[in-house]
C-alpha cells in the first residue's frame, strides 16, 4: 500500500511541471500569445485582448469546479519560467473520452523538448488521474512538429476532417488523432 507514494506524479516532467493556471499569469499569457506563428499553428488567427483572456482564466477556474476541463499552465523546472499552457477538456464521463491541447508560447522556446515532455504528462494526467479511456486532439495538416510530437508520445491519426481550416486563400485538412488507454500503458510500462 505504501508504494502509492513512490508512484511518479504526473505533473512533473523532465524539464517542465503543470501547475494550475492563475490570475497572475495573465501578464505572462498576454507577453507571446498573440504571435501569429504559434497562432498559425493551433489554428487560432485572430489576436485575443487581455481582457478576452482574463475572461478565459475565469472561465477555466468554474470548469475545473464542475470537472469539465483541466488547464494547467506550463512552467520550465529549472527557472520557473512560465513557458504555455496546455490542457484536457470536453471530457465525456460515460465514454471517458476527452480532448487535448497544447501550446507553448513563444517561439523562441520551441523545438527544446518542451511539448513533448508537456504531452508525456498531461496523458499521464489524463490516463492515470482522471482514469480516461480515449484522448483526442486535433492538429493543422500543416503543423508538422506537432503532428512529430504526437506520433512520438502515441498518439495515431485516425482521421481527417477535410478542408476544414482555411488559412491565406488555402483549405488545410485537420487531422484527428488520439490514443487509448491501453496503447498509454504498453508504451509507458516499457
Ligand atoms: C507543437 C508544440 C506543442 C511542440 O512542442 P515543442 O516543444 O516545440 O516540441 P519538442 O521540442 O518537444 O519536439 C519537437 C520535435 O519535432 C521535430 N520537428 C521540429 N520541426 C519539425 C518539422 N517542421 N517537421 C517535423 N518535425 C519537426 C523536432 O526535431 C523534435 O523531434 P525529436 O525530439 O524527435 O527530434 C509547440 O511547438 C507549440 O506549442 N507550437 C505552437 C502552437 C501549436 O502548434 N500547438 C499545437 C496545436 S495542435
Amino acid at each position: 500500500m505504501s508504494d502509492i507514494y513512490k508512484t511518479k506524479s504526473p505533473y512533473i516532467g523532465e524539464k517542465i511541471k503543470l501547475r494550475p493556471l492563475e490570475k497572475d499569469d495573465l501578464d505572462d499569457i498576454m507577453e507571446h500569445w498573440n504571435t501569429y506563428e504559434s497562432r498559425i499553428g493551433l489554428g487560432l488567427l485572430i489576436p485575443m485582448s487581455s481582457m478576452m483572456e482574463a475572461e478565459f482564466i475565469e472561465s477555466v477556474h468554474n470548469k475545473a469546479k464542475s470537472g469539465k476541463e483541466y488547464v494547467f499552465a506550463i512552467e520550465e523546472i529549472s527557472t520557473e519560467n512560465f513557458l504555455g499552457t496546455c490542457g484536457i477538456g470536453t471530457i465525456n464521463s460515460v465514454s471517458r473520452s476527452a480532448e487535448l491541447g497544447i501550446t507553448i508560447h513563444n517561439p523562441a522556446n520551441h523545438s527544446k523538448g518542451y511539448g513533448t515532455d508537456t504531452m508525456r504528462c498531461l496523458i499521464s494526467f489524463g490516463f492515470n488521474i482522471l482514469n480516461l479511456h480515449r484522448i483526442e486532439l486535433l492538429v493543422m495538416e500543416y503543423n508538422e512538429r506537432a503532428i512529430h510530437v504526437y506520433n512520438k508520445v502515441g498518439f495515431k491519426e485516425v482521421g481527417r476532417k477535410r478542408e476544414a481550416h482555411f488559412l491565406q486563400g488555402i483549405y488545410y485538412d485537420v487531422v484527428v488523432m488520439d490514443i487509448l488507454e491501453d496503447e498509454f500503458r504498453k508504451i509507458y510500462s516499457e
